[in-house]
């Protein structure tokens, strides 16, 4: 992929699919429960990586640091989309542990664009009303040197990601628990699919235990490639 980085979808996702207890919960409850080898693989594959990027909602319920801490290593460009720039001014990320890219699109005034600035994090703006993802993909690669980004989500980010043909492999790691509910968020939001030749095809390429937890790791085959 000469024009934008090698994409990983990374997500801890219970037995019934869903990234968090319930609607409005963070995923810092869930994730408490992964085996410390599991939380290893998470810490290390941050650390391969160039950049992360999880979408602006995550950062407003979780407060993500998006750094490495569980193993030697240095902490990725965290890259958030946010239309608006109006994820509060106080989050983790924009805390100086590790350089932050903010993503805005033209709903984002030049007020908050200078509030982000003083942060002393990277704003750029792509988009008329979302941020406009291909592009900030190309910006990524060719301005920071992004040729290897993880996504952790959440589900609409995810999906857009995927609508948008982004995304090139998916690594899942399975917590054993069920928690229901029909509105608590899974893997993939925004999706309704009409025609099973909309569904996004996977193939699984492995899975091994770490620690307690199965991991799967699958390739994204798009229709035409990518
Ligand atoms: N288990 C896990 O691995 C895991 C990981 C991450 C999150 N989560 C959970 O997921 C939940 C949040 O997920 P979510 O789906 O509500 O939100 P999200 O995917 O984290 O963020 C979506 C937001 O990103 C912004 N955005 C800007 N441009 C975008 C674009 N082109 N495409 C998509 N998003 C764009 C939009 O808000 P603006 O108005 O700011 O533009 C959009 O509403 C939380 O409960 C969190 O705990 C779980």
């Amino acid at each position: 992929m000469s024009w934008r980085p090698h994409v990983l979808m990374m997500s801890e996702i219970t037995a019934d699919g869903k990234l968090t207890l319930r609607r409005g919960a963070s995923s810092k409850i869930l994730m408490k429960y992964m085996a410390p080898e599991t939380e290893i693989l998470l810490h290390q594959t941050r650390a391969d990586y160039d950049a992360i990027m999880v979408g602006s909602h995550t950062i407003k319920i979780d407060n993500s640091f998006l750094t490495v801490r569980k193993v030697p290593g240095k902490s990725p460009l965290r890259v958030i989309p946010n239309s608006r720039g109006d994820i509060p001014l106080e989050s983790n990320v924009l805390k100086p542990d590790a350089p932050t890219l903010i993503a805005v699109s033209e709903r984002a005034t030049a007020d908050r664009v200078a509030l982000l600035r003083d942060r002393g994090v990277e704003v750029v703006t792509t988009g008329k009303e979302d941020v406009d993802l291909p592009l900030l993909m190309r910006i990524l690669h060719d301005s920071y040197a992004v040729k290897k980004l993880m996504i952790e989500g959440g589900p609409t980010l995810n999906w857009h990601m995927l609508r948008d043909r982004l995304v090139d492999q998916i690594r899942l790691i399975h917590l054993p628990f069920i928690v229901g509910g029909s509105d608590t968020p899974s893997l993939v939001g925004g999706m309704h699919i009409e025609h099973e030749e909309d569904m996004i095809r996977l193939r699984l390429d492995r899975f091994y235990l770490c620690g307690t937890n199965l991991v799967t790791e699958y390739d994204v085959l798009y229709q035409g490639g990518t």
